[in-house]
């Protein structure tokens, strides 16, 4: 499998330590360092800037080129022409499926949709103002105690059922959340619908009348769905795919996922945008928010800017840019205050040194919170969007993970604290 070498010498060892080095479809090569730990060497990369910790077939991301693939094809292609049930299944199954497989999964999918009736009681234990991420890691981690018949993680059929559950009941679980923030009834889901309209329904509709789900913000709250799907081994995948390592089930992984989602470094800068968009307020205050973002000393930073691995744009947020526009142009929501300073943040931003040297960039979540907030969606609501939409990426990879040998993920440390002592005599 190796196609070509590395050759390591280390002062104190004696010779060439001998690496192999794989390459894969796309992206750099890899060197296996493996055979370091029996010379008595460990690598040494905090935040895994140079760490391949997997092979995976879901996701590509070129950041230098802005491209992200998913089983191969541009996710500009997916957010324009798919939609997101189909993403999910070319995730799960890594190829779009035939018009006959689709409609399968669909179904499939729309009778997962209810989750079991004692779940509603789970959510009088928090409080009203409870923030919806904190009932989502609890429910989620909870819905493990309901599913006993799909939970041999070595069983394709079961890692496939729990699959379906999951994607099926995140958009159940999320409306819930804000259903009961409001204090109003949960509405249970409506299969006939798809799977935005319904999450719209689930969110927006009320027993006492009709409420019709508008087509344009449905794809709109798809196209969001499809944007955020998988992003492969981000700080929450990696800890969905950590946490099945050990052997943990299914939902207390993905609840996992959706902590590790919940920091405003990662998931949790959508929300984080739009409320330092309302903090500044008026254009006339951009300039001593960009000074505060360029302050050493000051921990500010201007959120949905700056990637880890984009160093030129993110593909996402030129998709989601458009979106935004299009969606406030349907809406007639004309010279949205947000959008503006939006508009010029980013165009300051991009025209400042400090940025440009370091490649920081509109994310993913610079726009997509003004269109969550167009659709009428709270501001506590956005990192639960992410994580419903993420869902997929998650349990993909940890079904990926499951589906080839592999062993619980275990780092090694460069310790610095205290050599061996002896406890002092008393
Ligand atoms: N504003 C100001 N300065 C920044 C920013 C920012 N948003 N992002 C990075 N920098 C600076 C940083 O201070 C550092 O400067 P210096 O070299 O002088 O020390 C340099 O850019 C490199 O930053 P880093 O922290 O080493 O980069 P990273 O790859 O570890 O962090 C990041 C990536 C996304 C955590 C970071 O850019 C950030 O905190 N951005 C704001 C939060 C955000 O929008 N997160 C959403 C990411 S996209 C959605 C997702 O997939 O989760």
């Amino acid at each position: 499998m190796a196609d070509k070498k590395a050759r390591l010498t280390v002062d104190g060892l004696e010779g060439e330590i001998e690496l192999p080095v794989y390459s894969g479809t796309e992206g750099p090569d890899v060197i296996d360092v493996r055979p370091l730990t029996g010379q008595g060497l460990f690598t040494y990369d905090p935040g895994f800037v140079s760490t391949a910790a997997c092979e995976s077939k879901l996701t590509y991301i070129d950041g230098g080129k802005g491209i992200l693939l998913h089983g191969g094809y541009p996710i500009e292609q997916l957010a324009n022409h798919s939609d997101y049930l189909e993403v999910c299944y070319l995730l799960l199954n890594g190829e779009l499926p035939t018009p006959e497989e689709k409609e399968e999964f669909v179904n499939i999918v729309s009778n997962h949709t209810m989750v079991h009736e004692q779940m509603s009681h789970f959510f009088n234990g928090f409080r009203r103002d409870a923030h919806p991420m904190a009932i989502m890691v609890a429910c989620v981690g909870a819905l493990s105690a309901f599913y006993h018949d799909s939970l041999d993680i070595n069983d394709a059929h079961h890692r496939e059922v729990c699959a379906y559950r999951l994607i099926a009941k995140m958009p159940t679980l999320a409306a819930m959340c804000y259903k009961y923030s409001i204090g109003q009834p949960f509405m249970y889901p409506r299969n006939e619908l798809s799977y935005a309209e319904n999450f719209l329904h689930m969110m927006f509709a009320t027993p006492c009348g009709e409420y019709k789900v508008s087509p344009t913000l449905a794809r709109a709250m798809d196209k969001i769905f499809v944007l955020h799907a998988d992003h492969e081994q981000n700080a929450s995948t990696s800890t969905v795919r950590l946490a099945g390592s050990s052997g943990a089930n299914p939902f207390a992984c993905i609840a996992a996922g959706i902590a590790a989602l919940w920091g405003p470094a990662h998931g949790g800068a959508n929300e984080a945008v739009l409320v330092m968009l309302e903090e500044i307020g008026d254009e006339a205050n951009i300039p001593e928010f960009i000074e505060r973002a360029k302050d050493p000393n000051d921990p500010f930073r201007l959120m949905g800017f700056g990637h880890r691995v984009y160093r030129n744009f993110d593909p996402r947020a030129k998709v989601m840019k458009q979106t935004c526009d299009e969606v406030l142009a349907e809406l007639g929501i004309e010279n949205d205050p947000l959008l503006k300073i939006a508009k010029r943040l980013e165009q300051i931003a991009l025209e400042d040194d400090y940025f440009v040297e370091r490649k920081l960039y509109p994310n993913v979540d610079f726009y997509s919170g003004i269109i969550l907030k167009a659709i009428g969606i709270p501001t506590s609501m956005f990192t639960v969007i992410f994580a419903l939409s993420r869902t997929i990426g998650w349990i993909s990879h940890w079904n990926e993970f499951h589906s080839s040998p592999n062993k619980i993920g275990r780092p090694r440390q460069l310790y610095t604290g205290p050599k061996f002592r002896d406890y002092p005599s008393k």
